[in-house]
Protein backbone atom coordinates (compact mmCIF):
# COMPACT_ATOMS: atom_id res chain seq x y z
CA UNK A 1 0.00 0.00 0.00
CA UNK A 2 2.56 2.39 0.99
CA UNK A 3 4.41 1.88 -2.63
CA UNK A 4 2.41 4.34 -4.48
CA UNK A 5 2.92 7.03 -1.78
CA UNK A 6 7.06 6.50 -1.42
CA UNK A 7 7.02 6.09 -5.84
CA UNK A 8 5.46 9.61 -5.40
CA UNK A 9 7.44 10.57 -2.56
CA UNK A 10 10.78 9.68 -4.65
CA UNK A 11 9.21 11.91 -7.73
CA UNK A 12 8.65 14.90 -5.71
CA UNK A 13 12.53 14.58 -3.86
CA UNK A 14 14.15 14.33 -7.36
CA UNK A 15 12.35 17.43 -8.52
CA UNK A 16 13.42 19.30 -4.81
CA UNK A 17 16.73 18.44 -6.23
CA UNK A 18 16.53 19.67 -9.49
CA UNK A 19 15.07 23.08 -8.17
CA UNK A 20 18.13 23.04 -5.58
CA UNK A 21 20.31 23.06 -8.24
CA UNK A 22 18.76 26.17 -9.83
CA UNK A 23 18.94 27.63 -6.04
CA UNK A 24 22.52 27.08 -6.07
CA UNK A 25 22.87 29.02 -9.40
CA UNK A 26 21.01 31.87 -7.98
CA UNK A 27 23.37 32.20 -5.07
CA UNK A 28 26.05 31.87 -6.87
CA UNK A 29 25.05 34.80 -8.86
CA UNK A 30 24.36 33.27 -11.97
CA UNK A 31 20.73 33.13 -14.12
CA UNK A 32 19.24 29.85 -13.67
CA UNK A 33 16.80 28.11 -16.41
CA UNK A 34 13.74 30.02 -15.75
CA UNK A 35 11.75 28.18 -18.00
CA UNK A 36 13.02 24.71 -16.89
CA UNK A 37 12.25 26.50 -13.13
CA UNK A 38 8.84 27.26 -14.05
CA UNK A 39 8.20 23.79 -15.60
CA UNK A 40 9.07 22.48 -11.99
CA UNK A 41 6.69 23.78 -9.83
CA UNK A 42 4.27 23.64 -12.42
CA UNK A 43 4.74 19.71 -11.75
CA UNK A 44 4.83 20.50 -7.96
CA UNK A 45 1.93 22.33 -8.39
CA UNK A 46 0.02 20.16 -10.86
CA UNK A 47 0.81 16.39 -9.28
CA UNK A 48 2.26 16.31 -5.88
CA UNK A 49 -0.06 18.90 -4.90
CA UNK A 50 -3.36 18.09 -7.23
CA UNK A 51 -2.66 13.97 -6.53
CA UNK A 52 -0.87 12.79 -3.72
CA UNK A 53 -2.15 15.43 -1.30
CA UNK A 54 -5.80 14.33 -2.36
CA UNK A 55 -4.70 10.76 -1.57
CA UNK A 56 -3.15 11.60 1.45
CA UNK A 57 -6.02 13.39 3.11
CA UNK A 58 -8.42 10.72 2.45
CA UNK A 59 -6.34 8.20 4.14
CA UNK A 60 -5.11 10.78 6.99
CA UNK A 61 -8.83 10.94 7.81
CA UNK A 62 -9.50 7.70 8.09
CA UNK A 63 -6.84 7.14 10.17
CA UNK A 64 -6.97 10.54 12.73
CA UNK A 65 -10.56 8.25 13.66
CA UNK A 66 -8.11 4.90 14.01
CA UNK A 67 -5.00 6.54 15.50
CA UNK A 68 -3.88 8.03 18.55
CA UNK A 69 -1.55 11.03 17.15
CA UNK A 70 -4.33 12.97 15.95
CA UNK A 71 -2.45 16.25 16.43
CA UNK A 72 -0.16 15.62 14.07
CA UNK A 73 -2.00 14.20 11.56
CA UNK A 74 -3.99 17.23 12.06
CA UNK A 75 -0.66 19.10 11.22
CA UNK A 76 0.11 17.66 8.18
CA UNK A 77 -3.04 18.10 6.49
CA UNK A 78 -2.65 21.45 7.56
CA UNK A 79 0.81 21.53 5.91
CA UNK A 80 -0.56 20.12 2.62
CA UNK A 81 -2.29 23.86 2.41
CA UNK A 82 0.64 25.98 3.47
CA UNK A 83 2.78 23.93 1.27
CA UNK A 84 0.18 24.49 -1.68
CA UNK A 85 0.25 28.29 -0.85
CA UNK A 86 4.06 28.43 -0.71
CA UNK A 87 3.96 26.84 -4.26
CA UNK A 88 1.62 29.42 -5.96
CA UNK A 89 4.07 32.30 -3.97
CA UNK A 90 7.03 30.76 -5.49
CA UNK A 91 5.83 30.50 -8.82
CA UNK A 92 4.70 34.45 -8.52
CA UNK A 93 7.99 35.26 -7.30
CA UNK A 94 9.56 34.38 -10.19
CA UNK A 95 7.43 36.16 -12.31
CA UNK A 96 8.55 38.86 -10.57
CA UNK A 97 12.02 38.36 -10.64
CA UNK A 98 12.48 37.83 -14.42
CA UNK A 99 10.29 41.29 -14.59
CA UNK A 100 12.70 42.54 -12.13
CA UNK A 101 10.42 43.34 -9.39
CA UNK A 102 12.12 41.65 -6.57
CA UNK A 103 15.75 40.64 -5.68
CA UNK A 104 17.32 37.38 -6.40
CA UNK A 105 17.78 37.07 -3.14
CA UNK A 106 14.84 37.45 -1.84
CA UNK A 107 13.61 34.76 -4.40
CA UNK A 108 16.46 32.69 -2.97
CA UNK A 109 15.23 33.01 0.48
CA UNK A 110 11.74 32.06 -0.60
CA UNK A 111 12.80 29.17 -2.83
CA UNK A 112 15.01 27.67 0.37
CA UNK A 113 12.28 27.75 2.65
CA UNK A 114 10.25 25.71 0.38
CA UNK A 115 12.41 23.12 -0.33
CA UNK A 116 13.20 23.01 3.57
CA UNK A 117 9.49 22.72 4.20
CA UNK A 118 9.16 20.35 1.66
CA UNK A 119 11.08 17.81 2.66
CA UNK A 120 9.89 18.10 6.24
CA UNK A 121 7.02 17.59 5.71
CA UNK A 122 8.04 14.13 3.41
CA UNK A 123 10.19 13.02 6.01
CA UNK A 124 7.57 13.16 8.82
CA UNK A 125 5.03 11.48 7.18
CA UNK A 126 7.30 8.78 6.04
CA UNK A 127 8.97 8.45 9.72
CA UNK A 128 5.47 9.05 12.30
CA UNK A 129 2.34 8.42 9.45
CA UNK A 130 3.34 5.51 7.14
CA UNK A 131 4.04 3.21 10.33
CA UNK A 132 0.22 4.55 11.35
CA UNK A 133 -0.86 3.45 7.85
CA UNK A 134 0.51 -0.26 7.59
CA UNK A 135 -0.65 -0.87 11.30
CA UNK A 136 -4.48 1.08 10.87
CA UNK A 137 -5.81 1.27 7.25
CA UNK A 138 -6.96 -1.73 5.67
CA UNK A 139 -6.72 -2.33 1.49
CA UNK A 140 -10.23 -1.42 1.40
CA UNK A 141 -9.85 1.91 3.01
CA UNK A 142 -6.68 1.59 0.49
CA UNK A 143 -8.90 0.79 -2.56
CA UNK A 144 -11.61 3.65 -1.69
CA UNK A 145 -9.73 6.21 -1.14
CA UNK A 146 -7.93 5.89 -4.94
CA UNK A 147 -11.07 5.11 -6.76
CA UNK A 148 -11.97 8.52 -8.69
CA UNK A 149 -7.82 9.65 -8.11
CA UNK A 150 -5.96 9.40 -11.07
CA UNK A 151 -2.41 7.79 -11.19
CA UNK A 152 0.70 9.69 -12.11
FE1 LIG B 1 1.63 15.14 2.62
FE1 LIG C 1 3.27 12.83 1.13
Amino acid sequence: MLDRLLVEHDQLAKTLNYLEMHFMELCRGGRPDYTLMHSLLEYVHEYPEQIHHPLEDKIFSILIERADETELIEALLAEHNELEDRTRKLRESLRLLEGNAISSEALALQLSEFLIRQRQHMYLEEQKIHPLIERFITEEDWEKAQSGLPIY
